[in-house]
C-alpha cells in the first residue's frame, strides 16, 4: 500500500491491518505507551473545502506520533492560482514525507499520487472519504465485535460517504443495503463495484427508507447537500422528504442497532436530534476514531517499517 486514494485500491485484509493497527494505537494512547513512529518527519495537509475532523485529527495524530504536521490552504498555495498538481507533486516531494489532501476532484488526490514521490492520504473529494469509513468500520467492530455479515444500510445521498461504505463495507464482509432518493445514486465506481455482490444478495440499491433500514445492524446517514452543493439545498430537502432517520426508522432495525453519522449533521434534516443523542456515543466514538484509524495510515504509509 502506497498511496490511501479510495478503498477500491484496498483489499479487505490491508483494511483489516489497518483497524488492527489502530485499535492498538488507540490501546497504546489512552495508556499512554509512546508510539513516536514518525519522529522528524512532516505531514503536509492541504485543505480546499472547510474540515473541523480530519484538520485536528490528522495533526493530533501527526504529533503524538512524533511528527509534524503542516496545515496548507490549498487558496493561499500557488495551486489555486494555477500552479499545475505535477509540479506541485513534484515540489512537495522535495519537502515532505507525506500528503492529505482535501478537495473537489478525485483527479487532483490521483495527480498528487501520479506526480510525486510521497505517499498521498484522500481527506475527502467529492466521489471518496476513506479515511472516514476506516473509522465507521473500526467504531461498528468495536461495538459489535465483528464486521462480517452484519447489515449496513445508509439513508441519504450517494455522494462520497455512501461511495465508500459500498466500498469498504463490502471489501468487508458486511452486508451493504444504500437507499437514496431516485436521481441521487452513488458513483458508477462504486455500483460497478458492487455489481457482483449484488449478484450475491450482499449489496442492494434501494429507495424505500423504512424497508430498507428493516432488520439493519448498523443505520449510517450523512447530510442532504455535501460541500460544494449548497446551492441545491433547498431542492434536495423535497428530494430527500422520508429520509430522515428518525424513530420509525430505527424502530424496524434491529433492537441493538447503532447509528453513525460522520458529522457535521443537519439534525432535523438527515437524522432527528431525538435519534442523534440517543446515539450520540457512538457518533462520537466514530469521530474520535478518526484520529486513531488515520494514526494507522499514516504509519502503515509513512512508517519505516
Ligand atoms: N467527517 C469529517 O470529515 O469531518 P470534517 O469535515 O470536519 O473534517
Ligand atoms: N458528504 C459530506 C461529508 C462531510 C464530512 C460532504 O462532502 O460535505
Amino acid at each position: 500500500m502506497k498511496h490511501l486514494l479510495k478503498l477500491l485500491d484496498l483489499d479487505g485484509k490491508d483494511i483489516i491491518d489497518i483497524l488492527n493497527l489502530a485499535d492498538q494505537l488507540k490501546y497504546e494512547q489512552k495508556h499512554g505507551i509512546a508510539h513516536r513512529h514518525l519522529e522528524g518527519k512532516t505531514l503536509g495537509m492541504i485543505f480546499e473545502k472547510s474540515s473541523t475532523r480530519t484538520r485536528v485529527s490528522f495533526e493530533v495524530g501527526m504529533y503524538q506520533l512524533g511528527g509534524h504536521a503542516l496545515f496548507l490552504s490549498a487558496q493561499e498555495l500557488q495551486m489555486g492560482r494555477g500552479e499545475p498538481i505535477e509540479d506541485t507533486a513534484r515540489v512537495l516531494s522535495r519537502y515532505l514525507d507525506g500528503i492529505m489532501i482535501r478537495t473537489y476532484k478525485q483527479s487532483v488526490v490521483e495527480g498528487l499520487a501520479k506526480y510525486g514521490s510521497i505517499p498521498i492520504i484522500n481527506g475527502l473529494t467529492d466521489d471518496w472519504h476513506p479515511c472516514q469509513v476506516l473509522a465507521d468500520l473500526m467504531t461498528i467492530r468495536e461495538h459489535k465485535n465483528k464486521l462480517e455479515d452484519l447489515k449496513l444500510c445508509f439513508i441519504g445521498d450517494g455522494h462520497n460517504m455512501a461511495n465508500s461504505l459500498i466500498v469498504g463495507g463490502l471489501k468487508v464482509g458486511m452486508s451493504v443495503t444504500i437507499c437514496v432518493p431516485k436521481g441521487y445514486e452513488p458513483f458508477p465506481a462504486a455500483l460497478d463495484f458492487a455489481k457482483e455482490y449484488a449478484a450475491t444478495g450482499k449489496f442492494e440499491l434501494v429507495h424505500g427508507p423504512l424497508e430498507a433500514a428493516k432488520n439493519a445492524d448498523v443505520l449510517v446517514t450523512d447530510v442532504w447537500s455535501s460541500m460544494g452543493q449548497e446551492s441545491e439545498a433547498a431542492k434536495r430537502q423535497q428530494d430527500f422528504a422520508g429520509f430522515c432517520v428518525d424513530d420509525e426508522m430505527i424502530a424496524v432495525a434491529k433492537p441493538d442497532v447503532m447509528v453513525q453519522h460522520c458529522l457535521p449533521a443537519h439534525k432535523g434534516e438527515e437524522i432527528t436530534a431525538k435519534v442523534f443523542e440517543e446515539h450520540a456515543a457512538e457518533i462520537f466514538d466514530e469521530a474520535e476514531n478518526r484520529l486513531h484509524a488515520q494514526k494507522a495510515v499514516m504509519v502503515k504509509l509513512m512508517g519505516s517499517n
